[in-house]
This record gives structure tokens, C-alpha cells and sequence, in this order.
């Protein structure tokens, strides 16, 4: 039985064998020391009828690279990851260790292909943001080998880690309770489709505003929509059906939806519905009225995310760290007192 298909992945071999991903990837590395000649024998054998091809990308940078380590984001397309990007360089760069990108945009197999990469020792440390994907990444890299990993925003997993977070339960209760001192009280809600942890701890900085400010928190105007543009768009048509004043987006990716759909339908920002965001993006800047929104101290982020790597990469004995960071309220033009 030729089992053979083009995107035959890491994870088909496991199966097929029955062992773990990272028992494969070592067999098929040469570090299969510790496994019976059978088990060897089966994953050969799985890898010829599969017709597996490990990702020539990751074959082709297995070495001992000193001075590369991998930061792991959702997606590259998202402004505020692709900010991440950017300060983990300009923090690492100086330092001689190069980042290389992992996006796994919704694809998977992408992780698999980055747990092979990641095993095969190219990489010396690793910094995490993506949530499915960085937990996976911890479980099978903690049995094979001890790389050093600091883990960041989605990739917020409860558990003992070296962690760079921002303070998200005061950060979702500080732009909640900017709409509420002005007045509104009835605010929609734009969140993504399942929170991830820290962003279940900025919903609950949302809720608990309202619960300082004695308001009811109003989970009919809490709506669930893709986590970009496009959702804003989306979650407009359903609040202009409702009595909304004011609209809380998830992020400053979402506001930018939320401020076509707004147009789309005439409403004016901040008379019709005051809007407000998060992330503070460079892209806030081109948006009239100019968005009021929570500043991430992305520098600060990148610089401790790999200030903390470099040390376990020194030490890999040293003590777990977590450090919290705080955020800042730019209050600019798209909100304002509801009149009544
Ligand atoms: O734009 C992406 C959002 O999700 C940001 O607020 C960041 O914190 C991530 O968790």
C-alpha cells in the first residue's frame, strides 16, 4: 500500500508507528539511540510507504547554529505579532542571535514541521506567542531535549515558565472604564473566536469595570468574530441592530473593521458609537478620528523576552521567571461623553 500523499507529515509516521512525534524526528535524525531496533525498523518502514520526506527546509538547517533562536507567532499578517517580530530583533541582533520567523497561521502541520526543526538543534532557544502551538512545542520539547524557551502573550500557559506578560486584567478593566466615566453603559464587545488565556484575562479587566461602576455587564452586546479586519466589518452589521453606544474591540486590527463597517453604514466615530482598541499599532495613526486604544510596551516585551533567553541560554539551571508589564491608556479622538 503506497500511502504516499504530497503533504505527508511527521504526525502521519507517529501514527502509522504509534509513537510520539519527537520519538520519530530523533529516529529520523540519527538520535534514536534509546529505541528498539524494531521501533527503527517500523519507522523506516512507515516512512517508505508514507512516502515521507522530512521539510528539506529544516534538514537543510540541521547544525549546530550558536546563534539562532525561533520566536513561534500565530500570524505574521497580525500588525501587533509582526511588532513582536521586530522588537525581539532589534533586542537580539546586537546581541550576535539571529530570530527566525515561525508563523503558524491557522496551518497545523506547519507545527509539526516546526517541532522537527526545533528538535534537530538549529535553533538554541526558543520564544513563544502562539497559544495551540506553544503548548505543544513545551510537552514534546521537554522530553527531548532542554532548549530554552521564554513564552509571551497567547502563548500565556499556566504552568512554570519563564514568561515576559502584560498586566491584561488592569488593562481590559482601564479601557472599559474610559467608555464607562463618559457615560456609556451599554457597550458591545468584539471578541475573537475562543479567548485565549491572556485574552479571557482582558475580558474579565472588561467585566470588571463594570462591576466598579455598578453597571450590569451587557453579554447580549458581547459579540464573536474572526480576529482581524474582516471581523470588525462583520460585528457591525450586528450592532447597528442594537442600542450600543459605545464599542470595546479586541484588538486595534478589529477597530479597523469595526470603523469600515461604520462608514459603510453612515454612522459617525465618536457622535454615532464611540470605538476603542487595543495594541496601540503603527496603523492607529492613519485612522480619523484617530483611535483611542491600550499601548503594549512592545519594545520592553521583545527586550525581556530575550534578555530573559540569553540568561537561560547561559544558565539553563537558572530560576523560572515571570515579569508583568504595564500598559498605558491613549485617550485620543474616538470616544467620547455619551449625551443624553
Ligand atoms: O492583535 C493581537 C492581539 O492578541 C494582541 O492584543 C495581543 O495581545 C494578542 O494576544
Amino acid at each position: 500500500m503506497n500511502g504516499a500523499s504530497k503533504s505527508t507529515t511527521i504526525r502521519d509516521v507517529a501514527q502509522y508507528v504509534g509513537i510520539s512525534v519527537t520519538a520519530v524526528s530523533q529516529i529520523l535524525n540519527g538520535k534514536g539511540d534509546r529505541f528498539s531496533d524494531e521501533t527503527i525498523r517500523k519507522v523506516q518502514e512507515a516512512q517508505r510507504v508514507l512516502n515521507y520526506h522530512p521539510n528539506f527546509y529544516a534538514r537543510g538547517l540541521v547544525g549546530q547554529r550558536s546563534n539562532s533562536i525561533g520566536i513561534v507567532i500565530p500570524n505574521i499578517m497580525n500588525p501587533f505579532f509582526a511588532s513582536l517580530v521586530l522588537s525581539v530583533e532589534n533586542a537580539a541582533i546586537p546581541k550576535g542571535i539571529f530570530p527566525q520567523v515561525f508563523s503558524v497561521n491557522g496551518f497545523h502541520e506547519n507545527i509539526d514541521y516546526f517541532i522537527e526543526q526545533f528538535i534537530s538543534g538549529t535553533q538554541k532557544g526558543l520564544i513563544l506567542a502562539a497559544p495551540g502551538a506553544s503548548q505543544e512545542i513545551v510537552d514534546k520539547l521537554a522530553i527531548s531535549n532542554s532548549l530554552p524557551m521564554v513564552l509571551t502573550d497567547q502563548a500565556d500557559l499556566s504552568g512554570n515558565y519563564d514568561m515576559v506578560l502584560i498586566d491584561e486584567l488592569k488593562a481590559g478593566e482601564l479601557i472599559a472604564s474610559h467608555l464607562l466615566d463618559l457615560g456609556h453603559t451599554r457597550i458591545a464587545i468584539v471578541l475573537p473566536f475562543g479567548l485565549t488565556l491572556n485574552l479571557k484575562h482582558r475580558f474579565d479587566g472588561y467585566k470588571l469595570a463594570f462591576k466598579l461602576h455598578h453597571v450590569a455587564v451587557p453579554l447580549d452586546l458581547v459579540f464573536q468574530s474572526n480576529f482581524d479586519p474582516s471581523g470588525g466589518v462583520d460585528a457591525v452589521e450586528r450592532i447597528v441592530e442594537t442600542d450600543a453606544t459605545a464599542i470595546i474591540a479586541i484588538n486595534d486590527d478589529v477597530a479597523i473593521g469595526i470603523y469600515r463597517g461604520l462608514s459603510a453604514h453612515h454612522k459617525s466615530i465618536p457622535d454615532d458609537y464611540s470605538v476603542v482598541g487595543f495594541d496601540n499599532i503603527n496603523l492607529t495613526n492613519y485612522l480619523t478620528p484617530r483611535l483611542t486604544t491600550v499601548e503594549q510596551p512592545i519594545d520592553k516585551i521583545g527586550e525581556q523576552a530575550v534578555q530573559m533567553l540569553v540568561g537561560k541560554m547561559t544558565d539553563p539551571t537558572a530560576e523560572h521567571q515571570s515579569v508583568i508589564l504595564d500598559v498605558k491608556l491613549k485617550i485620543r479622538d474616538s470616544t467620547k461623553k455619551l449625551e443624553m
